[in-house]
Formats: C-alpha cells, structure tokens, sequence
C-alpha cells in the first residue's frame, strides 16, 4: 500500500454557472460528510469567477477546492488574469498549470507553466502540474521523451510532494472516451517518477501524488487507480455529475 494519499480532483474547465456550481460542489460536499473517513482526498476546480460560490457551498466538509491557473507574477498589470496569492485567498489550496488546454488555447509554453507553479507554490498553493504527449507524438515514437521534457522544464526547483502534484494528460485522451492501456498508463508514471527524482530527489519523487487524467469515468477508474503508480485521477467531463464523480473516486 503507497503512502501517497488517492486525490481525485474535479477539472470543470468552462463549464457551470453559479446554480449548478453551488448545487454540485454542495451535493459532493454531503456525500464526502456522510462517508467519513474516505480512503481519498477530493478536490474540486471550478472556473475562478466560481470559485466564492463553491468555497461557500462546501465550507465546513473535507472537500479541497482549486483554480485552474494562476498567473506567472505577484500581482500588477495583467487584464483579465488571477494572481495566486488571490487564488489563495479565496479559499483554494490548489492551483492547476500548464493544462494541454491553456498550452494551445494561450501558447504556454514549459518555461511559463514552470514560472505560474513556482507562484502558486510561493503562494502556499500546491501546484497541479499537467504533462501529456500529443497523438502524433505517442505515434512517432516519442511519449517518454515529450513527457520527460515536460517535467524537466515545468517543474520549479526546490518543488517538494507537498507542494506539487502532476498530473499525465495524453492530449488526445482528453474529452475523446479513448485512454492508453494500463500497461501503457503505468508505463509513463513509473518514467514521469524516475524523471521527477531526477528533478527533486528520489525521496519527494516516491511521496509526490501522479494523477492520471483523460476520459477517467466511473467505467475505467478502478482499473486506473489500481497502477502501482497512479495516485488519483483528474477528470474532467465525469466530474460534473454528483453520481459520476463519486463513481470515480468510490472506485478509488
Ligand atoms: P476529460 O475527463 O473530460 O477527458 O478531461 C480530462 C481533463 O482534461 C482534466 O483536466
């Protein structure tokens, strides 16, 4: 038994407006209540203007709440953008970066997604560093290159397991009902571990949580969960229904 503690967190991407928000972060918040003692820790990610109404909806229950980007400095001229320490303050205790859907949409590269985890964690965010290869670069032969590149460059110096978490996310797994194997899932977290203890040293490298995301649902999570070195799962389309959601991390 891994002394990694299960988190499955709740990516909800653009979606929900305050009703759905309140009415879904509230429904998970009573049934974590109820269940007690989980084997698992959960986490939701709603979009930032979401983030007051879910911190009221599950205040007072052990659900975790998180943005999903953060900006890169400390605060100051930047339209449109959310300072970490604001993340914080609000209520979260997580930051997502460097999601596959901020690299295209916003052309980040590793060096910013590196510079937003470094804020977040200075922040005393614990930073949910995404990574994933693309379909054409799974095909051409290269996933634990593209993934070890990542790593190397978007993990910040000095990043601990208490203050970093990472989730895989083959790009083309995302919203598609297609995942890798489990062979081929464990096969890249055992690489992304060996990459990090490059990075961070072996000891923070075997504590630090790796979450596996794309197309996770109730159907396939207890398969996922199962790899020696799957810690959780970040999901995104099952995270938006109480019983899919609870499904996933039941399966846990
Ligand atoms: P789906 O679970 O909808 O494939 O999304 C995964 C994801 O991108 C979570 O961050």
């Amino acid at each position: 038994m891994s002394a990694r503690r299960t988190l499955i967190a709740g990516n909800w991407k653009m979606n929900m407006l305050s009703a759905d928000a309140k009415a879904l972060a509230g429904g998970l918040a009573e049934k974590l209540n109820v269940a007690g003692d989980a084997n698992f820790e959960m986490l939701v990610c709603p979009p930032a203007i979401l983030i007051p109404v879910v911190a009221d909806a599950i205040s007072g229950s052990a659900m975790q709440l998180g943005s999903q980007d953060n900006h890169m400095n400390e605060k100051g001229a930047h339209t449109g953008d959310t300072a970490a320490a604001q993340v914080k303050d609000a209520g979260c205790g997580y930051a997502i970066v460097g999601h596959s859907e901020r690299r295209t949409d916003h052309g980040e590269s590793d060096e910013t997604v590196k510079a937003k985890a470094a804020s977040a964690q200075a922040n005393g965010l614990t930073a949910v560093i995404c990574i994933g290869e693309t379909e054409a670069e799974r095909d051409a032969g290269k996933t634990l290159d593209v993934n070890g590149s990542q790593i190397a460059g978007s993990v910040p110096d000095g990043s601990t397991a208490a203050n970093t978490v990472i989730a895989y996310e083959p790009v083309w797994a995302i919203g598609t009902g297609r995942t890798p194997t489990t062979d081929e899932v464990q096969e890249v977290h055992a690489f992304i571990r060996a990459e990090l203890a490059k990075k961070i040293g072996q000891d923070e490298a075997d504590k630090t949580r790796i979450l596996y995301g794309g197309s996770m649902n109730p159907g396939n999570a207890k398969d996922l969960l199962a790899l020696a070195d799957v810690d959780g799962g970040l999901i995104g389309g099952a995270s938006l229904k109480v019983d899919d959601f609870w499904a996933v991390a039941e399966s846990a």
